[in-house]
């Protein structure tokens, strides 16, 4: 039997991944509609979201953000070429990926200047406490986890999540708006550049985990590439959370007052 996963269908379909793919996508589709329901991004763009909370998400966001490339190339450490097709194709697509990183962290910083966060508080200053653990959780499993969970974590889940947060972000002029004319390209660069309008980037991700993987992995590893997926989401919900602790009920009760 041959268990080699070669894709035949166009990149951007669903269907054409092996079924336990589409199945651990499927499974996955509540804990990412909850990312992307998060009060925090309506918050957001309706321009509620209070000094305090931009502030926390700006710093929060920015370990994270700045070790993007890092994470990849933990993933990158574990490929040898020549040992599978997986391999290969996982070690090109990150090397290439890596230098794509490369200004994404300059651009998160005119973001958060642009939206009253000034650079210097991101890069000497503390993350508020308890927004560590997206960062954290993307260290670990791209540190000591398999080469298609650190993927799959990483490039697939995170990267295909913020692509839609990110977008909708960007869609909201009101958003677009509050920031000055002579700012505004820069400081909504790096949301225009992760808005997902045609990103192919968590597609050929969960095309390289599926080369790795095979079309008949054992059910405990899809299991495993399931739970690091949710585990991403919920990473980023909390992250959520932990911002806007303290304006949101505020919000909530002008929001149903309104
Ligand atoms: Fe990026």
């Amino acid at each position: 039997m041959n268990n080699c996963f070669e894709r035949t269908g166009p990149l951007a379909e669903l269907g054409s991944y092996p079924q336990w793919a589409q199945d651990m996508v499927a499974d996955c589709a509540d804990t990412r509609r909850r990312v992307l329901d998060h009060d925090i991004w309506k918050m957001m763009t309706t321009l509620q979201l209070d000094h305090e909370s931009t502030r926390n998400f700006m710093m929060g966001l920015w370990p994270f953000i700045e070790r993007f490339p890092s994470f990849m190339a933990l993933n990158l450490l574990k490929t040898r070429y020549g040992r599978s097709p997986g391999d290969d194709k996982a070690r090109r697509w990150l090397v290439r990926n890596i230098r794509v990183e490369q200004n994404h962290a300059e651009y998160w910083l005119n973001w958060a200047e642009g939206a009253g966060v000034p650079r210097d508080e991101l890069l000497h200053g503390t993350p508020p406490a308890g927004t560590g653990g997206l960062s954290h959780w993307c260290e670990e499993i791209s540190a000591r986890g398999t080469l298609a969970a650190g993927m799959v974590a990483t490039n697939y889940a995170i990267e295909g999540v913020t692509g839609d947060w990110a977008q909708m972000v960007y869609d909201s002029a009101q958003y677009r708006e509050s920031f000055d004319p002579s700012i505004r390209a820069a400081s909504l660069r790096w949301l225009h550049l992760h808005a997902a309008y045609d990103d192919v980037h968590p597609w050929e991700a969960l095309d390289i985990v599926c080369t790795l993987m095979g079309e008949t992995p054992s059910a405990g590893d899809v299991a495993h590439l399931t739970e690091c997926i949710k585990r991403s989401y919920v990473s980023m919900i909390l992250l959520g959370d932990r911002c806007i602790r303290s304006c949101r009920d505020l919000w909530v009760a002008r929001e149903a007052a309104a």
